[in-house]
């Protein structure tokens, strides 16, 4: 008698699990407001892969897609900042994991921590030790990474290289000698896009590391590796060589508006982190090869984007349905398959991924790994800025020894604090 109560309650209870878990979910109501600089091709269709996965699980909730757009957040970030200062922080914004979430939100207490999350959705297993860390900090985890994007590739115009007969450059004087080629067939050797002041110190850093290797480029952002050392000197002597060969209009345009130069086969090469191979798909172009960047083989420069939960959101339980969103299999397969990076678990199936994505897979397991600096993951946003504008102007106006010593006088600075 005994045994067939229990059997019955167990399966009383087991039915109402089952059907109050669907109701549970549904029954979120209300709004979320997603914040986000994911507007340019390949981007939004990496968003919208994810609203559409939570608007089928959320039907009653309204999802408002607050998207600011400029690249690597140039425009979104000083919003968000008003925002979280002024009291009024968003639900949710896109934060690069690294110091850029850490030095910036969670050490000055503006956000809340998802340990509670991670454990209860298994995210400590399913993601590798390298991702935990850099959304951890004080033993607990604060952000949900998405992704793992690759920086440092050196994309080409496929038919302009078998045109005349060209492989990728492994070496800075093996590019030169393509650019020197390049230009006598009037072709644009080197495409780059300066107008939101990031994107020349992003190919920096890829000349950086081609000149440092990864241990002594990590060097120069904990203090290891002194920024005198002539080694920048040449990446800079380096630097000034590549404006000489690059497209004229760079100032006027973005990354994606250059990158229309290898679409219509008008400029050969151009170094952009793997969100280019989102907006390849987005607008069809297949006729483009990667390799790394000069002296860049084995290196493997990455960043991650993740969203947080501020202190004070107004929508805190459909932010964190949306976070499990980006942390799920199903999440984290749809969006990077758009978005052109590879996801940041590691129980994925990307059979289905292009050739691109699946060779990034496998060097993001074997490469050495540098954090990128302009996309948060290397040092703090004061010290990025810094390194960015001194960049931004030494393409624009190449002088070594003067950009050297800003650089100096930066790294003092920040490292001091
Ligand atoms: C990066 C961001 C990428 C991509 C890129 C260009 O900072 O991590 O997801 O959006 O900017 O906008």
């Amino acid at each position: 008698m005994f045994r067939k109560i229990f059997v019955i309650t167990v399966l009383v209870f087991m039915v109402s699990v089952f059907f109050a878990l669907p109701v549970l979910s549904e029954s979120l109501s209300g709004k979320v407001e997603v914040n986000s600089w994911w507007t340019a091709g390949g981007e939004a269709e990496g968003l919208n892969a994810l609203i559409k996965i939570y608007e089928s699980k959320y039907p009653d909730i309204e999802f408002i897609n607050a998207t600011v757009a400029g690249g690597a957040g140039t425009n979104a970030k000083a919003v968000f900042k008003t925002r979280m200062l002024g009291g009024d922080p968003p639900d949710t914004f896109q934060v690069h994991a690294g110091h850029e979430l850490i030095d910036t939100w969670v050490i000055p207490g503006y956000m809340q921590p998802l340990t509670d999350i991670y454990e209860s959705e298994g995210w400590t297993e399913s993601m590798p030790q390298g991702v935990l860390d850099i959304v951890s900090y004080q033993g607990d985890y604060w952000s949900v990474p998405v992704n793992i994007h690759r920086s440092n590739v050196l994309w080409f115009n496929k038919s302009i290289f078998n045109k005349y007969n060209i492989t990728p450059p492994r070496t800075f004087s093996e590019f030169f000698d393509v650019c020197d080629e390049l230009k006598t067939k009037g072709v644009v050797p080197f495409v780059m896009g300066t107008k939101d002041g990031w994107e020349a110190a992003h190919v920096f850093e890829s000349v950086l590391l081609g000149k440092l290797g990864t241990n002594d480029y990590n060097g120069l952002w904990t203090g290891g590796v002194k920024w005198s050392d002539p080694r920048v000197t040449d990446a800079l002597e380096t630097f000034a060589k590549i404006a000489s060969y690059l497209n004229t209009d760079h100032s006027a345009l973005t990354w994606d508006e250059a990158g229309q130069y290898l679409l219509k086969e008008k400029g050969a090469m151009m170094i952009m982190g793997d969100w280019t191979n989102g907006w390849f798909m987005s607008v069809g172009f297949e006729d483009y090869g990667w390799a790394p960047p000069p002296n860049n083989d084995g290196i493997f420069l990455a960043l991650s984007d993740s969203f947080a939960l501020p202190k004070g959101c107004k929508n805190q339980e459909n932010v964190i349905a949306w976070l499990k969103v980006l942390g799920s299999k199903e999440g984290q397969y749809s969006f990077n398959k758009a978005k052109g990076s590879i996801p940041a678990r590691t129980d994925i199936d990307i059979s289905d991924y292009n050739d691109y994505l699946k060779s990034a897979a496998k060097d993001w397991q074997k490469d050495a790994i540098s954090p990128s600096v302009v996309h948060g993951a290397a040092a703090s946003e004061g010290w990025t800025t810094e390194y960015k504008d001194v960049i931004t102007l030494f393409i624009s106006k190449p002088d070594v020894s003067y950009a050297q010593k800003a650089l100096v006088t930066a790294a003092e600075e920040y490292l001091e604090k």
